[in-house]
């Protein structure tokens, strides 16, 4: 009997044909993340569950699969899985870093890009039909070449965004865990104070939960830029709110929120931030390459081999 295992969307069609040649697969076909009640009846008899970032999978979730041997996240981040209660069940998490890398990388740069040159704001003034003339000081933006980059956190994808960073002519600065004494390191605060843009690629775990409060927010440079890609909450949208009204910051550029899908009519209110719809993998080549993973990663678990890459 082939294995079962639950598909909470619906994949690329290469991948997902392997898939159902090596397993029984259980495909939740509806429009966007299957309802609760829905994931939790669906686990009932399944051994392997491929999921994505708006299905929470807890320890209820996991007490209602018994049989289940393996989550294979379709994600880098994996802070919609309870890691721990999968532990202590004995299931394997697994995640898709690497493949996704460039892809979020170079939409970090869309975005530090779009924000500095205001390319969002100067489409909406022309289709709302609100462009007059030329002028020498119209829609001025900030240019890149001679700024500073300052990266929280030198992940994989923090590296890839700082290794772009000399071709617009930036110096960079990270900090991450570790060690401040690494040439371009420096701690977070320091970090704060002397960059231009402030690019946010950490994981969403309680440490960094509202990293960038009030406090946070304050100390960046006036004419400094936010940008974050990683996950919604490491920001306190109350708190950037607050800090893009009283003109402490220049602008911010979003592609994760608090609550997704809901985008706060507070932060809309502004045309200073760049808003995206958590884009940041969204290519063809790299969402089929972070399924492929998922799948190779739930076959080799099923087959009796380890994870390609579990989260540890
Ligand atoms: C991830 O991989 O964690 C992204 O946010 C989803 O593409």
């Amino acid at each position: 009997m082939l294995p079962r295992v639950l598909l909470t969307r619906r994949i690329p069609s290469s991948v997902f044909t392997r898939l159902t040649g090596q397993c029984d697969v259980d495909l939740y076909d509806g429009e966007g993340a299957i309802p609760r009640p829905e994931l939790k009846r669906r686990l009932a008899d399944k051994e392997g569950v491929i999921s994505v970032l708006t299905d929470k999978i807890d320890a209820e979730m996991m007490d209602a699969g018994p049989a289940l041997k393996i989550i294979a996240n379709i994600a880098v981040g994996y802070d919609n899985i309870d890691v721990a209660a999968a532990r202590t069940r004995g299931i394997i998490v697994s995640n898709t870093p690497d493949v996704l890398t460039e892809a979020v990388a170079e939409f970090t740069w869309a975005l530090i890009l779009g924000l500095a040159r205001r390319v969002a704001e100067g489409d909406r003034l022309i289709r709302g039909d609100r462009w007059e003339t030329w002028g020498l000081d119209f829609m001025l933006g900030m240019e890149l070449r001679g700024k500073q980059l300052g990266i929280i956190g030198g992940g994989r994808i923090g590296r890839a965004v700082a290794a772009k960073a000399s071709a617009f002519g930036m110096t960079t600065a990270i900090a991450s865990r570790g060690t401040t004494h690494t040439p371009g390191r420096m701690s977070l605060d320091e970090l704060l104070v002397t960059s231009d843009v402030v690019s946010i690629h950490t994981p969403l775990t309680p440490e960094t939960h509202h990293l960038i409060d009030r406090r946070a927010l304050a100390r960046m440079k006036r004419s400094a830029m936010l940008v974050n890609t990683a996950r919604g909450p490491v920001v306190d949208e109350d708190a950037l709110v607050w800090a893009l009204g009283e003109h402490l910051i220049a602008g911010a550029a979003l592609d994760v929120y608090n609550k997704e899908p809901d985008v706060s009519l507070a932060l809309r209110q502004f045309e200073n931030i760049l808003l995206t719809p958590h884009l940041g993998s969204a290519t063809r080549e790299t969402r089929t390459a972070m399924a492929d993973l998922a799948v190779r990663n739930v076959l080799g678990v099923l087959t009796g081999h380890e994870a390609l890459t579990p989260v540890t």
